[in-house]
């Protein structure tokens, strides 16, 4: 019993005396609350683990517009990634460095604490493992970690940042992840006018809308589900394929035949600033998604049952078309985007 009573208070000093030379953040940096929107399904371990703070946010923002993250201090994460287009760009393709153009298309981020997969391809599962991607890509970023920490290593107003985040002035590789995975958790996307509906905020939809939404239900809701408008399956909907013969969607990530050109279902969230639309940006319009959906994707032995049972088409009328482009443009959000 004495021995117990002599580890504990050992171990009480022990933490006194850690607290000491700590600075006090717990009080002076607290988590932030996420969170979850009505209908969302649960935040993911990740952001669990790695819960938003104030400071661990305020710099996480910041290192996501700092253009010195490529090798010749050009372009941010921002560059692809504009608020104003929910975090997507215009772009069919991603442009990076020097103009090289990349393999896929920019997508959104939003509602990232909600994601079990990133990317068009689910390559990636933790948010903490997305930043280091793009700053290693030849056709994104072109540098290094160490590169990056080289460049903003001896600037005082990051120490500071590092250290009101973290505890410490170091700079690490982990933190820089960390803190920039912290305000990607942030980027809660849920006050659309369709949410304003759903939560009896006083909005109400157009009939047009009205006949959108039944139709979505009827022919777009199999994939599109849950309040995110993805179920994160993959799947083969025989869209146009991308001429880059580096491109074979999931496959690339399993390697399985069955996954060949499957993709991550988007979210449907905020589509009408991200156009254009495909892994490839192949669709300049809603329209020409809907149209093509009407007259026929491409037939292939992993395309999906629902699409495969009817034709290889998902036939809509002129109308339905009209209601449906309606309906997906009470998904935006003007607050997330600034608007
Ligand atoms: C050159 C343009 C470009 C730059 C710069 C860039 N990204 Fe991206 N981002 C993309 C593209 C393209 C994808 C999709 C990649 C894929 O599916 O293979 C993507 C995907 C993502 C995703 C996953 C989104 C989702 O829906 O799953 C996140 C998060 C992200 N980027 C964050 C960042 C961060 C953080 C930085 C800076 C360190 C950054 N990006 C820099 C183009 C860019
Ligand atoms: C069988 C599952 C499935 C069904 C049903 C389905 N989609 Fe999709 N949708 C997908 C997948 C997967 C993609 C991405 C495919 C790609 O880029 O190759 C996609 C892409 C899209 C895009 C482009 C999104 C972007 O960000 O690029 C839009 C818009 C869209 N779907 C709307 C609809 C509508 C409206 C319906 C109903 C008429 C519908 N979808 C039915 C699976 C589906």
């Amino acid at each position: 019993m004495k021995k117990v009573l002599v580890i504990i208070s050992f171990f009480l000093l022990l933490s006194c005396s850690r607290d000491d030379i700590a600075e006090p953040d717990e009080y002076n940096n607290p988590e932030l609350s996420l969170h979850t929107p009505s209908g969302f399904p649960a935040l993911n371990n990740s952001v669990n683990a790695n819960k938003p703070t104030k400071y661990g946010v305020e710099l996480g923002e910041r290192l996501f517009n700092d253009k010195r993250f490529s090798a010749d201090n050009t372009i941010s994460c921002a560059g692809c990634h504009h608020k104003s287009s929910a975090f997507a760009d215009n772009n069919a393709l991603a442009i990076g460095i020097y103009g090289r153009v990349g393999l896929r298309n920019t997508p959104p981020i939003q509602n990232m604490a909600f994601m079990k997969f990133y990317n068009w391809d689910g390559n990636i599962l933790q948010l903490e493992k997305q930043p280091l991607v793009p700053i290693i890509t030849h056709e994104e970023m072109n540098s290094s970690i160490l590169e990056v920490i080289g460049k903003i290593n001896d600037e005082q107003e990051y120490k500071e940042l590092f250290r009101k985040a973290f505890g410490d002035e170091n700079i690490s590789p982990e933190r820089i992840y960390k803190s920039i995975a912290q305000f990607g958790y942030t980027l809660v996307s849920a006050n659309s006018r369709y949410d304003k509906v759903k939560r009896n905020e006083g909005e109400t939809f157009t009939e047009s809308e009205t006949r959108g939404y039944q139709t979505f239900q009827h022919k777009c809701q199999s994939c599109h589900s849950t309040e995110l408008f993805t179920d994160q399956s993959f799947r083969n909907v025989g869209f146009p394929l991308n001429p880059n013969t580096d491109e074979a969607g999931r496959a690339r990530v399993t390697g399985a035949p069955a996954d060949y050109m499957s993709f991550r279902v988007p979210s449907l969230r905020n589509i009408e600033y991200t156009v254009p639309y495909g892994s490839f940006g192949q669709f300049p319009t809603l329209r020409s998604v809907l149209d093509y959906f009407d007259h026929g994707v491409l037939d292939a032995a992993n395309l999906d049952p629902v699409l495969k049972e009817n034709g290889n088409r998902i036939p809509l009328t002129e109308q339905e078309k009209e209601d449906l482009i309606a309906f997906m443009k009470t998904l935006s959000d003007r607050s997330f985007v600034g608007k």
